[in-house]
């Protein structure tokens, strides 16, 4: 490939929205050479068709330890990663079978059944915020305890290590974090996660991870199950309820659209999940095979970024793309990708959000922001985008 104009990642000049330059690339190069932090080229993909394309032919790999793949690492913090077999890095004919071994834990009547657990958790955790000082901080209040007490339970994790892995899982998703620090904090979790699953060989749990065992031959294997879907299951869900939060504090009549029914909220949920899209650099591949996307051709082993959070901005898709619109159906977005590793935990997460903003908003009439919202910190420096505080008072 020749030089790349445009060097990704690109810090946003408006925290609601992906930078200008992606919305540049969809309207004059949607399939685009990009470099990266490394100073690897590959494509960056912006309309929703390439996306979805891209993200669901077999002759594009999810294997994150190709060389070729796209990380928005240095080069220096890539080399240094030991690249472990993972559902998400997967591809066929492993992928397929891996997939059905745990997907009848996240199944909408799985998921319907922790319902009750999870209002109770989300009960308690406004219940001891109400009791505690204003302003609060939402993130540590409530955005990140929920989600990860509900992926603990379901995982048999004792939640009272919490702070060793959220302090280890913010880590691996900045961007910033010097190479040794990520190996040591990816070391330390696999151990941590090992230790706890031969525990469960001789003490099994009602839990998803002393039922996985019963299935598993492969102990690493094992361990990066647990690693993906304890990381993923806490981090990302925080990160929309906290966003999600601001901006229907932000945008009154959103707010008051899921207060007078709130029945309505899975629509806000899933317009939330497009508007937003968090975890856009998660959705990459490299072809295996010279293939044709969107009228260009991709060489093999080059490697593919699929930009979600541009794609769904697609007025081709989406009319009014940039308006927060709570009652459109915004289902088709690709927030949790697309194809064969389409977001396991789509429904659980989609369940936590619901719960949280119904709950919320019904119990504290009178939640706002503590800071003007132009003072929050974002995580632009971070592979999943959300906020750092969230001051709030009532
Ligand atoms: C995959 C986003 C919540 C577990 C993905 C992918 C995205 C995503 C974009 C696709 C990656 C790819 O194509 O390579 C999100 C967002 C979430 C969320 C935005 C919250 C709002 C969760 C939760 C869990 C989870 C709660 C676990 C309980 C997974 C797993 C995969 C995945 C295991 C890999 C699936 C596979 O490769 O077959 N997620 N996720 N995610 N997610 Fe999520």
């Amino acid at each position: 490939m020749t030089a790349a104009a445009t060097e990704l990642p690109i810090t946003r000049s408006c925290p609601y929205a992906p930078p200008a330059e992606h919305r540049r690339l969809r309207e004059e190069a949607p399939v685009s050479k990009v470099t990266l932090p490394s100073g690897a080229q590959v494509w960056a993909l912006t309309r929703h068709e390439d996306v979805r394309a891209v993200l669901n032919d077999p002759r594009f790999s999810s294997d994150r330890a190709n060389p070729n793949f796209p990380l928005l690492l240095l080069g220096g913090q890539r080399r240094a990663i030991r690249f472990r077999p993972s559902l998400i890095s997967m591809d066929p004919p492993e992928h397929g079978p891996a997939r059905r071994a745990v997907v009848g834990e996240f199944t909408v009547k799985r998921m319907a059944a922790l319902r009750p657990r999870i209002q109770e958790i989300v009960d308690q955790h406004i219940d001891a915020m109400l009791a505690g000082p204003r302003p609060a901080d939402l993130v540590q209040a409530l955005s990140l305890p929920v989600p990860s007490l509900v992926i603990c339970e379901l995982l048999g994790v004792p939640y009272a290590d919490h702070d060793f892995f959220q302090t280890r899982s913010a880590k691996l998703l900045r961007r910033t974090t010097p190479a040794e620090e990520r190996i040591a904090a990816v070391d330390e979790l696999r151990s941590y996660l090992d230790e706890l699953i031969t525990r469960k060989e001789t003490e099994p749990g009602e839990d998803l991870l002393s039922r996985q065992l019963d299935k598993s031959e492969d102990r690493e294997e094992l361990v990066s199950l647990a690693f993906l879907l304890l990381i993923a299951g806490h981090e990302t869900t925080a990160n929309m309820i906290s966003l999600g939060t601001m901006s229907l504090l932000e945008y009154p009549e959103a707010l008051a659209t899921i207060r007078e029914d709130p029945a309505r909220t899975p629509h806000a949920v899933e317009e939330l999940l497009r508007y937003f899209t968090i975890a856009e650099f998660a959705t990459a591949r490299v072809a295996t095979e010279d293939v044709e996307v969107g009228g260009v051709l991709i060489r093999k082993g080059e490697g593919v970024i699929g930009l979600g959070n541009t794609a769904n901005r697609d007025p081709e898709v989406f009319a009014n793309p940039d308006e927060l619109d709570v009652t459109r159906g915004a289902r088709h977005h690709v927030a949790f990708g697309f194809g064969p590793h389409q977001c396991l935990g789509q429904n659980l997460a989609r369940m936590e959000l619901e719960i949280v903003f119904n709950t919320l908003f019904r119990r504290i009439p009178g939640l706002a922001l503590a800071v003007p919202s132009e003072q929050l910190s974002f995580k632009d420096d971070a592979n999943v985008y959300g906020l750092y505080e969230l001051p709030v008072t009532w």
